[in-house]
């Protein structure tokens, strides 16, 4: 089962063309209240025209009009009569396919920039005329000459015309990005647009969200029985919560333990379904088989491949046993099924295999229930406060699927597990107690396998080397190295060298993604 809001929801769409602003704007958009989705450029207007939004939005882009290889929409849109926002590419778009001109910028403008306001009737009400705003900008290409019909709205030093409208057409375009925090007021501009101008109603809030999503899930469960695998992160550990509510007892998740956790995870995750909920956690130690089927495994992706096969073996075998199991929850994120326009590129495609949450397979007899498929990883967070789960949980680091296995290099074995799980909880602790913890987007250890020289007390040692990794990053697909205290790096170093036997050294990795990973598998 998929969410869809209810047809009575004021619905905004984007038409994507590929920019990296796009889930952005539609983040904007649903922080005002309203509905938002994307859709690639090439949706044809039939589709749009079922899915009936109050505005449509096309996207910035990469590519030029200019270009033979442009991405272009069918020009029926234009006569619909459902108010249009072009912004930066589309902007180009909506004058090329109207019969303006786009030509090449001498310069191309990428950075702050400002506009002054010439017009402050629709989009920029609430603005004073004749005064400088600044903006964000990234385009190679500008206008020359308006289509017919349109007027300028906003002027830059760059780009003379750096808004424009069609007012009978209700047709809007801006050269900027106001969905980046760097254009003041962008939201304002936004909001303009979706209230003003488009007239639809604030009506998306988690209150209704939770509601709805409750009585679609009971319908479409029936008598029947839900079962899923949490893995004690944030998505999975609020589609649990989202479905007991729904269904009660009639809702089993299961959690289990392959022996790659942190320190003491099995116990915290149950701790946390038992106090805060009624739900009854199943707890599967398997931890003997999964490091059984590892043993002598050093290639990453096969350990990859055998944590995933021995999670779904054991998984099936729980799943069997439960009555009635007709359902599959999982917490899909709709970052993960927005249909990428190609121009996104190799990136993204690959985060997404390894996101793949339980890595269930297709051929399973169950359905699959996936209520967060509509949601950005921020309105997650912002449900699961809604449900009363505990901060603690909801803005915790990110933690890979295939756990410790990612972070030991070479074989598996319970020696070397000891000492990252060892190492994973000292450094975790020293940046909670130094207050880095939440500031940065991950923090760990990697154990890596060469032995150096080192001397203890009087003693020669030959043990092995600690990597300390911590990284900053907006959502894991690039991440730059976290310049941490010098003080910090020094008591977590120490702290690893005299607590955990077995290492007598420890590096800081100091490289970014790209070209690096964030794991080191
Ligand atoms: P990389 O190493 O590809 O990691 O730069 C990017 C982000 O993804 C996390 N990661 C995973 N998350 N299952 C997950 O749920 C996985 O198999 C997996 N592998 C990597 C990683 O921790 C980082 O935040």
């Amino acid at each position: 089962m998929v969410y869809s809001p209810k047809p009575q929801h004021d619905k905004i769409i984007i038409l994507d063309f590929g920019s990296q602003y796009t889930e952005l704007i539609a983040r904007r958009i649903r922080e005002l209240n309203v509905f938002c989705e994307i859709y690639p450029y090439y949706e044809s207007l039939e589709k749009i025209k079922k899915i009936n939004p109050k505005g449509i939005i096309l996207s910035g882009g990469p590519a030029s009009v200019r270009s033979q290889k442009a991405h272009l929409v069918d020009p029926q849109i234009f006569e619909w009569h459902v108010p249009i926002l072009g912004i930066c590419y589309g902007m180009q778009l909506v004058t090329h396919l109207l019969g303006g001109t786009v030509v090449a910028a001498l310069h191309r403008e990428y950075g702050k920039a400002s506009i002054r306001i010439l017009n402050t009737q629709d989009l920029f009400s609430n603005f004073e005329l004749d005064t400088d705003y600044g903006v964000w900008m990234s385009h190679g290409d500008r206008i020359e000459s308006l289509p017919s019909g349109f007027e300028t709205l906003a002027q830059s030093s760059n780009s003379p015309i750096a808004a424009i409208r069609h007012a009978a057409k209700k047709i809007y375009a801006l050269q900027f990005h106001p969905e980046v925090v760097h254009t003041f007021q962008g939201k304002e501009i936004l909001s303009n647009f979706v209230f003003k101008i488009c007239k639809a109603k604030a009506d998306w809030t988690m209150g209704f969200f939770i509601e709805e999503t409750v009585n679609q899930i009971q319908s479409q469960v029936g008598k029947d029985h839900v079962v899923m695998g949490v893995s004690g992160g944030v998505d999975s550990t609020v589609c649990a919560f989202l479905l007991a509510k729904a269904v009660g007892k009639q809702f089993t998740p299961i959690f289990i333990n392959n022996g790659l956790l942190r320190f003491e995870e099995a116990q915290r995750v149950q701790r946390l379904f038992e106090t805060t909920s009624e739900i009854q956690l199943q707890v599967i130690d398997a931890s003997a088989q999964f490091l059984n089927a590892l043993k002598g495994v050093v290639d990453p992706e096969v350990k990859r491949k055998t944590i995933g096969r021995v999670f779904i073996e054991v998984f099936e075998e729980v799943a069997k046993k439960i009555q009635n199991a007709k359902y599959l929850g999982q917490g899909t994120l709709y970052p993960d099924v927005i249909e990428s326009v190609s121009v996104h590129g190799g990136p993204s495609a690959t985060i997404k295999s390894h996101h793949n949450v339980g890595g269930l397979p297709e051929n399973m007899s169950l359905k699959l229930i996936e209520p967060l498929r509509t949601l950005f990883k921020d309105e997650v967070r912002l449900l699961g406060r809604t449900l009363g789960i505990a901060e603690e949980l909801i803005s915790r680091q990110p933690f890979p699927g295939p756990g410790l296995a990612v972070r030991i290099l070479g074989e598996i074995t319970p020696e070397r597990l000891e000492i990252v799980r060892k190492a994973d909880f000292i450094v975790i602790s020293e940046m909670k107690r130094a207050g880095y913890y939440h500031r940065v987007w991950q923090s760990f250890a990697v154990l890596i396998p060469v032995k150096t020289v080192g001397v203890m007390g009087d003693e020669r040692t030959y043990e092995h080397v600690v990597a300390l990794r911590t990284v900053t990053s907006e959502d894991g697909m690039t991440a730059d190295w976290v310049d941490l205290p010098h003080d910090l790096l020094s008591t977590i170093s120490n702290r690893i060298i005299n607590e955990v036997r077995g290492v007598n050294r420890v590096v800081y990795d100091i490289s970014s993604k790209p070209p690096a990973t964030i794991e080191w598998e």
